[in-house]
């Protein structure tokens, strides 16, 4: 259903078909103003390339001419080529894809492993948490959408120095209750402090890291509750974020530490890694300076970076994967930079497997720092959950109060702030900071959750008021476009493919751009165009199929974003 597609391939054609196989550089707009589609950057290839203009020219024109769905092409000096399509043949495209399944939107299947979300242990998360889980979702759903095989893995973060301290206060001082994380933390806070200055305690610490690594029964009864624990309060969270990840996704980092011994020898074998003062570690280059990784500490200990690379050699082998993407944030850059050029160089993955890190902004407040308590620490992301479901209900209550009942308004509230948190966040371009705004979150008027579920509730109202429903209409009727807005929504729907192809390397903003559009013309539409006053059935029922293929499109798309649609609101 790609237009656009359709007028590359007629352009790559004609390339080929006088002598050249290079991919040249020209784009396709869609045009609203002059024509349908534009072509833009002919000329710079025939001026570069020493080709006849006017040959090309007339050429272009003849092929275009051949294909049943372009009405015209005009070719103005210097070189900008406008093309018309047939307004009657764009409806019937549109009518045969959506019949077909997802559009008949597929790439050629691929295993993919995503590593997302990915939290520590003995802590709840928060919201540094929150940009990985909720982009690393999104991406696993546009790449599943697409047809491949998505491996969604939790590299939780389950092993460590940091359970030696917390054992040590368990044990020093008898702390028989521990049944929920929030004790487990203040645990960890104090015996962090205490391990700073208490040698004493600092050297039990240590005493219990090796129990732990000897598997001592006691021990790892105690760590295997931490980690249920913490475990269980994420679930939480996935759940009321409507995230995928369950405790079958979770790999974390102590289920590797069985391979680490052979990695490292195995790394200093193939000269890779070198040994200093006991200490083995890994240089790399990157933009012509030299960075060092440890991979293994003087007392013997492996780290996150010696996990990490055997981690990478594991998915390969066990999922056959042909990518591995990483959902972590910037800081982690260099660091994953070393990994991947040491894994590459160690052939622990074939040259055609990609790793390639999705790095975010930081999420800030409202003074544009760092989103932290009073005390500097994390907000946990329970806390920003519920403030803003909170902030969503009095105005839910508001609007509704005298409508709807308390346990409505609870359940609305709720699904809409969800909503208005994550399409926030996947709306924003994924490099950039963004303040978390709760107020713009729930506009009803911007690019936002609420506005998208709030166009969808108004199509189905639509639909409802007019006897029908999105299945129905989509496949009784057949598109009969009869005006300029119509059309325009037209070209707008076959531009879908290339929007979800695009934004699945790593950028759901391109979804949430492109909701924005459509929806936007669909208000325009519905200003316009008074469905229940026209008197021609077909043009109705064309009307009626147009705004169902829409509010599927929203459904799709938000469902691509981790978002539910709602059927009233
Ligand atoms: N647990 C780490 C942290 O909280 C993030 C892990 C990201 N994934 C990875 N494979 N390194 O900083």
């Amino acid at each position: 259903m790609n237009i656009k597609k359709i007028i590359y391939r007629t352009i790559e054609n004609i390339f080929k078909s006088i002598k050249t196989k290079k991919k040249y550089n020209y784009k396709i707009h869609q045009n609203n103003k002059f024509s349908d589609y534009q072509i833009n950057g002919i000329i710079e290839i025939i001026k570069k390339e020493k080709l006849h203009p006017k040959y090309i020219f007339k050429k272009i024109k003849n092929k275009f001419k051949k294909k049943k769905i372009f009405k015209k092409i005009k070719i103005t000096p210097p070189g900008f080529i406008n093309i018309f399509i047939k307004k009657k043949k764009i409806g019937k495209i549109i009518d045969k894809y959506v019949k077909i399944k997802n559009f008949g939107i597929k790439e050629k299947k691929k295993n993919i492993v995503i590593d997302y979300s990915s939290p520590n242990v003995a802590k709840e998360m928060h919201i540094g948490h929150l940009r990985s889980t909720i982009l690393g979702d999104s991406i696993g759903n546009i790449l599943e959408f697409l047809g491949h095989k998505v491996i969604r893995i939790n590299h939780l973060g389950d092993w460590g120095t940091q359970f030696g301290m917390i054992i040590a206060w368990i044990k020093k001082y008898k702390k028989k209750k521990i049944n929920n994380i929030n004790t487990i933390e203040n645990i960890y806070k104090k015996a962090q402090k205490k391990f700073l200055i208490n040698t004493k305690f600092a050297n039990l610490s240590r005493k219990y890291v090796v129990q732990l690594q000897k598997k001592k029964k006691k021990i790892i009864k105690i760590w295997k509750k931490i980690i249920k624990l913490t475990i269980k309060k994420n679930e939480k969270i996935y759940k009321i974020l409507n995230i995928k990840l369950t405790k079958k996704n979770i790999i974390g980092e102590s289920f590797y530490q069985k391979f680490l011994p052979s990695i490292v020898e195995d790394l200093v074998k193939k000269k890779i890694a070198y040994i200093k003062n006991k200490t083995v570690l890994v240089k790399t280059k990157n933009k012509n300076k030299q960075y060092i990784l440890i991979i293994k500490k003087k007392d013997g200990g492996f780290l996150y970076s010696t996990t990490e690379i055997a981690s990478i050699k594991y998915r390969y082998k066990k999922f056959k994967t042909n990518k591995i993407i990483y959902l972590v944030d910037t800081r982690q850059k260099l660091y994953l930079y070393q990994i991947f050029s040491i894994v590459k160089k160690a052939k622990y993955i074939s040259k055609k497997t990609k790793l390639i890190h999705y790095d975010f902004g930081t999420i800030l407040n409202k003074f544009g720092k760092p989103f932290k308590t009073r005390e500097g620490k994390n907000i946990k992301l329970k806390k920003i959950i519920k403030k803003t479901i909170l902030a969503t209900k009095k105005i839910i209550s508001f609007k509704k109060g005298n409508i709807y009942n308390e346990k409505k308004i609870n359940k609305i509230s709720y699904e809409i702030a969800i909503s208005a948190i994550k399409y926030y966040d996947l709306s924003k371009n994924r490099i950039k900071n963004y303040i978390f705004d709760i107020k713009k979150m729930l506009s009803l008027k911007d690019n936002t959750g609420p506005y998208m579920q709030y166009a969808y509730t108004r199509i189905i109202s639509v639909l409802k008021k007019n006897n029908t429903n999105i299945k129905e209409s989509i496949k009784k009727n057949k598109l009969k476009i009869s005006n300029q807005i119509e059309f325009n929504i037209c070209k707008e729907i076959t531009n879908l493919e290339e929007i979800i192809k695009l934004s699945s390397q790593g950028n759901p903003h391109i979804i949430c751009h492109y909701l924005y559009k459509i929806t936007s013309l669909f208000s325009k539409f519905y200003e316009t165009n008074r469905i229940k006053n026209i008197k021609n059935k077909k043009i109705k029922n064309s009307k009626l199929k147009l705004i169902s293929i829409i509010a599927k499109i929203i459904k799709i798309c938000l469902s691509l974003l981790g978002i539910k649609v709602l059927n009233k609101m």
